[in-house]
């Protein structure tokens, strides 16, 4: 059975690396989802036509490459009050996030 911690390892890292790929889980979406609401919210609008930041409608975002905003909320923007979301969030969900910010209709 000396195999065993390497067997349980390998499934480990298997499944922590396919929830890392791609898109989060139905909860993670829920917690990211509110996540924009409140707190990205308090400083780009609740209806994220902007405030302290920027607007981040989808007309705001058009041509502006998905890199770029990507580790804008990842690293955040050094000299400027957008804070970096690294330690909450995977490459993968600030992309999600980004494609979420894409598709978004302005709210009421
Ligand atoms: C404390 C205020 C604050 C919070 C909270 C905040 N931002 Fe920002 N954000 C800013 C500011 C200010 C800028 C503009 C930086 C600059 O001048 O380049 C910005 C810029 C951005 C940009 C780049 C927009 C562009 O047009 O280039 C994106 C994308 C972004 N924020 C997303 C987010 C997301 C997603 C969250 C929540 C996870 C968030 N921000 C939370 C203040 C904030």
């Amino acid at each position: 059975m000396k195999k065993l911690p390497l067997l349980i390892w390998v499934i480990t890292a298997v499944w922590a690396g396919s929830s890392l790929a791609g898109e989060p889980s139905p909860e993670r979406q829920t917690t990211l989802r509110n996540l924009l609401n409140h707190d990205c919210g308090a400083c780009h609008g609740l209806t994220l036509k902007g405030g302290l930041g920027p607007a981040l409608l989808p007309e705001a975002l058009a041509g502006k490459p998905d890199e770029l905003l990507i580790s804008t909320i990842l690293e955040g923007r050094k000299g400027t009050a957008m804070p970096p979301w690294q330690p909450f969030m995977s490459k993968d969900e600030a992309a999600w996030l980004v494609g979420v910010l894409r598709n978004s209709k302005p709210r009421q």
